[in-house]
């Protein structure tokens, strides 16, 4: 039953013990699809593909063969907890493939951003695809589909992904199965709470398919990203202990190709800038501004020059959505 659209008369998902009834209705009908087959889900520590993740592992166990793509553009520490709630706690059938450097290979010295965004997605399936021919006996492909991707692609808002994209070979293969199909965003939150999942991965804040990558504008180096990811780890933490994780929509920070001058123990730099980005919103087309209390906003200065290389300013971005976009590129 991959194509289960969401009963008008459904009642929203909001207590642990609906997302129980929940869990319980979708094991039963992912065992009864999937029977001892395989299934594939291209697993990448998000929200949506995460629960989906959880609760085959719960329906079928090992049948459920997770690929986690590590391209190099993910958070600090993202990959890591990939392997250590999935492999580790839940003892899921986890491929790991390390393409860091087949992505930023690729990308060495493309700045343009749609030519960016294009590489990352598409070098994405073929790394997915690559995986996929691996593997004997594989019928199912999971997916992360959620009920506002089916709104969105029947309103022609945005392409909703299914198994488009995928090489036909691989995509004729497979029958789909989307457990978390019916649900809307807080209701895949409150399941996957259910299902045991930690807290910083049910309630992260939204995070772009082509990742830090959008956030190193122009052509990506090494030493640059390392800096956004860096910063990005500090600025996470400090939201955390200020009370702000959960409470702000999202909050980024962006490294610029562009350097100027400083000055560190008496000596001239030449760095880049670090760009803070803070933003609240409910629908995503209009955005405003987070403004920091000035005590955060010294220490998180403070802390990015002191501990992040190549970093010798730090801008806060007071621009709402109209007129920037939320990302840079
Ligand atoms: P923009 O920059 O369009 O961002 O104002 C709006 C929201 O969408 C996220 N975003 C993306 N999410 N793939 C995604 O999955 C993308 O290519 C992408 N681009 C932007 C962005 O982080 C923000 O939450």
């Amino acid at each position: 039953m991959s194509l289960m659209d969401r009963p008008d008369n459904m009642e929203r998902i909001t207590t642990p013990e609906l997302a129980q009834v929940f869990i319980d209705e979708q094991i039963a009908l992912a065992r009864e699809q999937i029977g001892d087959k395989k299934v594939l889900l291209a697993l990448s520590g998000g929200v949506d593909s995460s629960v989906v993740a959880a609760l085959l592992i719960k329906a079928v166990g090992k049948q459920l063969v997770c690929v986690h793509v590590n391209h190099g553009l993910l958070r600090k520490g993202e990959p890591e907890q990939v392997i250590e709630v999935f492999k580790n706690q839940m003892d899921a059938n986890l491929i790991y493939v390390d393409a860091v450097d087949r992505f930023l290979d690729l990308l060495a010295g493309v700045s343009d951003p749609e030519e960016k965004r294009h590489i990352i997605g598409e070098e994405f399936i073929n790394v997915f695809a690559d995986e996929a021919r691996k593997l004997e006996g594989v019928d199912f492909l999971a997916q992360g589909t959620i009920w506002p991707d089916i709104l969105e692609s029947r309103d022609g808002i945005k392409a909703h992904h299914n198994a488009g994209g995928l090489p036909d070979d691989i995509a004729e293969r497979f029958e789909l199965v989307e457990p978390v199909r019916p649900l809307f965003k807080d209701e895949v939150r409150v399941v996957g709470k259910q299902l045991g999942l930690p807290d910083d991965m049910v309630y992260r804040q939204p995070f772009p398919g082509p990742g830090l990558g959008v956030r190193c504008p122009g052509a990506i180096t090494r030493d640059r990203l390392e800096a956004v990811r860096e910063s990005d780890a500090i600025l996470r933490e400090e939201f955390a202990k200020n009370g702000l994780e959960g409470k702000v929509w999202q909050y980024f920070t962006v490294v610029p190709d562009f350097k100027s001058t400083g000055i560190k123990d008496g000596k001239r730099t030449f760095d880049w800038p670090c760009i803070i980005r803070a933003i609240n919103t409910t629908d995503v087309v209009e955005v405003t501004v987070e403004h920091l209390p000035d005590e955060l906003i010294d220490h998180l200065v403070k802390r990015i020059i002191a501990e992040v290389p190549g970093i010798n300013r730090v801008l806060y971005d007071f621009t709402p959505k109209p007129p920037a976009t939320v990302e840079y590129e």
